[in-house]
């Protein structure tokens, strides 16, 4: 279960009385009693994971209250520096990036914190959280080199001096700070790379705070660090004394710590979904807080939420891109409500800790359309548009050295010589997917995750060939995570290499639809389309009212589209793909819609060729007030 990282803390009633403004709190470990103390006090943790970064910030407070009533005591998240510096040397705290805020509404929700503070967190997130503009220096990833530590020192120089006054000794609710993640599944095995990030650590954050690892039992021997404090992570079906007597051999004394408990499961796009029986996880969470009285626990995931924008990363083992929704069968759903598994756990935890007596109410849920979204750009049109940047060079160039955080690339090239007719494209280290047109006809798609790089095509001497080249998320996982995005080596037609390549990119999708300017006068390409030229890659464009002067969480579907991006008045809901599953449904939170009378704007970047896109370019949509997220996917995944 290397894709998941949860942590369940949970403390007795006891650790509810003790006011954590007070100056003298300590938190330690009494290793003669394989115990935690607060204050001096046993402490036991029930705890649980959320990410700001995947939950809206207006409803930060609201899932964190829906924690502490389930009589989890602790909140274990990562802390993403991707997403806090998105380009080198630029910084964000503000709006879902405000991690003190976050801290500040675990303590007021009456939460002590876990904060695990990477640099690589995992997570399902594009390159584990770490940021992707390091891939232009060629790094090797997670190891003791200096280019990557520097940025690394650089980084937590900003962050961690933010943190400390949140530290449980300085009055804040944070009790322990995690050092990366999983470093024992890592092949680089460099100790000497986890030792400099504790010295890191202990050099800003002091020497009283408690730094861990996690990592799976049966990989201890590179994960384990002198001095720093060691708990593992596994799911149900596992008996606890197995996993606690290999931690055991490493380390003779200390409480036990189950660092993430998985309770739920993750999604792939392609694979059918998956859930976690609900019996499975009362029994084994059982089992666990029974287990000893002293072992602390945190369950990945208590609120998954949702990987919006580009956020979403890809497990290696072939390539396999996660999809939008990181609902993963969590305890809350994607929208926050709790599920017939909060009830149950929250039952399982009654017997060991104090819980609310307080049933929780799903929230309201709009349902909107049909809605016509309407073609507004095709790919000559949408590539015309001025703010393009091109670079020219004799061979293709990465994401990364373009600059490029996400989205797509086109490259662009003319064949220079009479090929065979067909020949055989073949595009070298694609990442990930790329669709093929010659003279701007679509030839077909090749895909890294389907395992085809090369197709055949007709092509005259002296045809432009273009490629749209989709990032479907950096790998998070394994040494695939020091790759680049693109395409990374040569493409040939035929036996011959093509050069002189012009790429057409922008700095960051994420902002995408605040570069597009519609003009009316433009005539649309839509009704009767019998032009060979693409359609797509296309932009449609939807106008919508909602039906109440309050707006409420919907869910986007996208039903009649095929595959591509969404965004709602401005913010991108994420990526989708109908025609793949099993996610159909997009959350849309209801924060990010205007209320009637106010007109809200919804931009498709849409990659493929649905029908309704090809008839007569008019798509109907709807948002439903109910997620679908085991959709048909195809058979011999
Ligand atoms: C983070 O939130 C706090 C509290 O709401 C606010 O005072 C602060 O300005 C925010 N930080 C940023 C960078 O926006
Ligand atoms: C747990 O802690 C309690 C009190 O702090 C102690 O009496 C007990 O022996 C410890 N161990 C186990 C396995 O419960
Ligand atoms: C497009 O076609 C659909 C179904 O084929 C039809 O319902 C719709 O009215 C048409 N829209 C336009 C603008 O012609
Ligand atoms: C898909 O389009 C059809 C007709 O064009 C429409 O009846 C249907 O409601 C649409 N589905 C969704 C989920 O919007």
């Amino acid at each position: 279960m290397k894709t998941f990282g949860v942590i369940l803390l949970s403390c007795f009633a006891l650790t509810l009385l003790i006011d954590v403004t007070n100056g003298s709190n300590s938190f330690t470990i009494d290793y003669e009693n394989d115990r935690f103390l607060m204050d001096g006090l046993p402490f036991r943790y029930i705890g649980g994971e959320i990410h700001y970064f995947r939950v809206p910030q207006e409803y930060w407070f609201d899932r964190l209250f829906k924690m502490k009533s389930a009589g989890i005591n602790v909140l274990q998240t990562y802390i993403e520096w991707s997403g806090h510096e998105p380009r080198e040397g630029v910084y964000k705290f503000d709006g879902n990036y405000n991690v003190t805020r976050w801290i500040e509404e675990a303590q007021k929700a009456g939460l002590y914190v876990l904060l695990r503070v990477g640099p690589y967190i995992c997570s399902e997130r594009d390159m584990g959280g770490l940021p992707w503009w390091l891939m232009k220096y060629d790094l090797q990833l997670r190891r003791n080199n200096d280019i990557y530590m520097k940025y690394v020192k650089q980084w937590f120089s900003v962050l961690l001096p933010m943190i400390k006054p949140y530290l449980y000794q300085n009055g804040g609710p944070i009790i322990m700070v995690q050092l990366e993640n999983e470093y024992g599944y890592y092949s680089a095995c460099d100790n000497s790379y986890m030792s400099s990030l504790r010295d890191i650590v202990r050099s800003h954050l002091g020497d009283e705070i408690i730094l861990y690892t996690t990592d799976n039992p049966g990989l201890l021997a590179c994960g384990l660090v002198d001095d720093v404090f060691a708990t593992i992570d596994f799911g149900t079906n596992t008996q606890p004394d197995d996993q606690f007597k290999t931690l055991r051999a490493h380390r003779a004394s200390g409480p036990l710590v189950n660092s993430e408990f998985w309770i739920g499961n993750i999604d792939t796009w392609g694979t059918q979904h998956l859930t976690k029986p609900v019996d499975e996880v009362t029994k084994w969470l059982d089992v666990l807080l029974s287990y000893d009285k002293n072992m602390s626990l945190s369950m990945y995931m208590f609120h998954g939420g949702t990987s919006f924008g580009f956020g979403s990363g890809a497990n290696n083992g072939g390539y396999l891109p996660r999809p939008t929704t990181y609902d993963v069968d969590a305890l809350l759903d994607e929208a926050g409500d709790p599920t017939e598994k909060y009830r149950a756990v929250k039952n399982v935890i009654s017997k060991y800790a104090p819980v609310s007596k307080d049933d929780i109410e799903p929230s309201p849920k709009l349902s909107i359309g049909p809605i016509d979204a309407k073609l507004e750009m095709d790919f000559t049109q949408l590539f015309s548009q001025q703010f393009w940047k091109k670079v020219d060079s004799d061979s293709p160039q990465p994401f990364e050295y373009l600059g490029s955080r996400n989205g797509l690339i086109l490259y662009s090239t003319t064949i220079d010589f009479k090929s065979t007719s067909p020949s055989m494209l073949t595009i070298n280290a694609l990442r990930d997917r790329a669709y093929v047109y010659i003279d701007k006809v679509f030839q077909g798609v090749v895909s890294r995750q389907e395992k085809s790089l090369a197709i055949p095509i007709r092509a005259e001497k002296g045809s432009r060939l273009d490629l749209i080249v989709e990032n479907q998320g950096r790998t998070y996982f394994g040494d695939e995570i020091s790759q680049h995005k693109g395409i990374f080596g040569s493409v040939t037609l035929g036996s011959k290499t093509l050069t002189k390549w012009s790429h057409y990119f922008i700095d960051d999708w994420e902002d995408f639809t605040s570069l597009l300017k519609f003009d009316a006068n433009v005539p649309k390409q839509h009704s009767g389309h019998n032009s060979k030229n693409a359609l797509h890659p296309a932009i449609l464009k939807a106008e919508f009212v909602v039906p109440f002067t309050k707006t409420y969480d919907t869910y986007f579907n996208p039903t009649n589209l095929s595959k591509g991006f969404a965004y709602l008045n401005g913010k991108c809901l994420g990526r989708y793909w109908p025609t793949n599953g099993p996610q159909i449904t997009l959350y849309t939170p209801g924060v990010w819609l205007k209320p009637s009378p106010q007109v809200n704007q919804l931009i498709l970047v849409e990659l493929e060729d649905p029908p309704c896109l090809i008839s007569n370019g008019t798509c109907q949509l709807t948002f439903d007030d109910h997620p679908t997220l085991n959709g048909e996917t195809p058979v011999n995944w």
